[in-house]
Order: C-alpha cells, then structure tokens, then sequence
C-alpha cells in the first residue's frame, strides 16, 4: 500500500477525506497531522480524533501541530464550517490519545526513517506544518515521494478573497515555501472541487446505509451544503478535500496541466493567489501538476462503495 501522512484541519471535508483514506487498502495512513485552518488547532486536533472513532480506527495517530500561520494571524472559517468545525454531527470527547510528538516532529522523523521517496504528503488545510519541518529539516524534502494538495484556483479563482482559495490565503508563506521546495506537486484545486458537488440522492443513499459512518457524513453534507447554497443551489456543497484521497486512489477520474505555480505574497489584493501559468506564458519551469477536471459520477462512485466498507 502506499504510505500516505494526512494534514488536515477538519472540517466537514476534511472528515470525508479522512474516511475515505481510512476506507482504502490502497493506503496506509502512517499519521494524520492537525494544524490550525478552519478553526483553531485544539478542535482540528479532536475532531481528526473523532473521525478516527467513526471509522472504527482508534489506533491511527494523530499530531497536533502548528497553532498559527508562519508570519501571519490566524484566520478561520467558522462561517463555512461552523463552531466546532465539524458542525451537522453529535460531537464527542474522543477516546484515543493524542500522540505526545508535535506533528513536525513526526514529519521529519518519518521522512528520515521511511526509504527515500516512498511517503507522499497529503495537505487538506494550510501548509504551515509541512512548511516548517522543509525549513527544520531541509534534508527530508527530496525524500518526500510527491505532496498531492487541495488549495488555489486558477479559473474558479477565490473563494475567501476574490483572488485567494482558503488553505493558500491563510499561510501564503507556507504555500510559496512547499511550491518552491522542488517536490513533484499536484494540486487539487476550487477547478476541480467545485465540479465535485453533493446531490440530495447521493445523501440520501448515504442515509440509507444505515451506519454510522453513513449517518456521519450525511450530517456533515446537510451542514456544509448550506454554505455553497448562494452559489449551487440545490445542486449540492463541494467535497474539496476528498478529492486529493480520490485522485491519490484513481488518478484517471483528473484532467489537468503539468506548468508553473507561484504564490502571491505581498499583492495588495491578491495575496493568497496561486498564480498558475496554464497557457505557459512566463518560460519558468513547470513546477506543479494543476488540475482543472473531475470525473464527477466516478469520484463519487469510488467514494461511496469505500464508505459502505467501514
Ligand atoms: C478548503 O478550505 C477549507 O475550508 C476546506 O476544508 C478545504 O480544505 C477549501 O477552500
Ligand atoms: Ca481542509
């Protein structure tokens, strides 16, 4: 199975992308790293938790990490995913432990322990975690084998700032740090994610698996559909984080273009940006894998058959 860590700031998505990893033999999740995102870190660090126990595996691990963005505060997203983070569900205090080393920590230790290239990384949130253990430890960075990421935007553009998708405006030195590491990227982008909506069949079937896994992520849907609401209607809320789980277990279902990524950091109005040079217009070496297209039947296809295993 290939080895995967998972660093996530969940968030309703975030949890189904979880669940899906966690659904797959074709992973093997060695660590999910909490870092702060959606909301602060001490609930992204439960709530990865308490999506451990929904999924029956207690036994996974999970690092808390960096509280705050590199240079800059904080910012949240309580409006899209509510108080808790993972609202649409009945809440409680997990079980199993948090593991006593910080997530950067478990980072560059895996890295360095585990054969060169044979780790991928797989950020659902902000990029503070894996940014600071490259800048600790810039030994592990060629030892990463790829970083398959949900963040930016090329048509769709922004979705917190008109120019910025969330996991890239709240940490853009993080993000230009990873996208000038040198690491084979592929980013999962808004181009993508909002082409992978819910639809009130797919819930429903959900429903009627009539576990609590199935249960689980029809609640968190209902609660995060309303946010997309302005924009899709009824058509659904968009899965982002999954995505990166899905491509990582059926790369086929994605279309996208192998250029240029840069991170906008000082623009007055566009920090955050990634800034993809799709039409190859700058000369500057590809960096990164962008997508652009999903097979949305198939995404959730594969999504639903892993659901019903746990
Ligand atoms: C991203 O931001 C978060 O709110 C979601 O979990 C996803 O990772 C989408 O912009
Ligand atoms: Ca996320």
């Amino acid at each position: 199975a290939r080895k995967i860590i998972i660093d996530t700031d969940p968030g309703q998505d975030d949890a189904v992308a979880i669940l899906l990893a966690l659904a797959s033999p074709e992973l093997d999740v060695l660590g999910i790293t909490a870092v702060a995102g959606n909301v602060p870190l001490d609930l992204t660090a439960r709530n990865a938790r308490i999506v451990c126990e929904i999924a029956g595996r207690p036994e996974v691990r999970v690092y808390a990490g960096c509280d705050r963005p590199m240079v800059r505060k904080l910012v949240t997203a309580e409006y899209v995913h509510g108080k808790s983070g993972l609202d649409g569900i009945e809440l409680f205090e997990p079980g199993m432990p948090l593991q006593p080393d910080h997530a950067v920590d478990f980072l560059i230790d895996t890295l360095r322990r585990e054969a060169p290239g044979t780790v991928t990384l797989c950020p659902l949130g902000p990029l503070t975690n894996i940014a600071t253990a490259f800048e600790r430890a810039p030994d592990i960075v060629n030892r990463v084998a790829e970083i398959v990421l949900m963040g930016g935007a090329y048509f769709e553009v922004g979705n917190v700032t008109p120019a910025a998708e969330f996991n890239i405006y709240v940490d853009p030195e993080a993000a230009d740090i990873v996208f000038s590491a040198g690491v084979p990227i592929v980013v999962v982008p808004l181009d993508v994610t909002h082409k992978a909506l819910t639809s009130r069949a797919w819930v429903e079937r959900l429903r009627a698996m009539g576990t609590s896994v199935g249960n689980a992520v029809a609640g968190l849907t209902d609660f995060f559909e309303r946010f997309d609401m302005a924009k899709y209607g009824s058509q659904g809320a968009p899965l982002h984080d999954a995505c990166v789980i899905g491509y990582l277990l059926k790369p086929e279902l994605f279309t996208g273009r192998h250029v240029n990524v840069m991170i906008e950091t000082k623009g007055e109005f566009t920090v955050g940006m990634t800034v993809a040079d799709w039409w190859r217009v700058t000369g500057r070496e590809p960096n990164a894998m962008f997508l652009g297209g999903i097979d949305r039947d198939g995404f959730f296809e594969i999504l639903t058959e892993r659901l019903a295993r746990l």
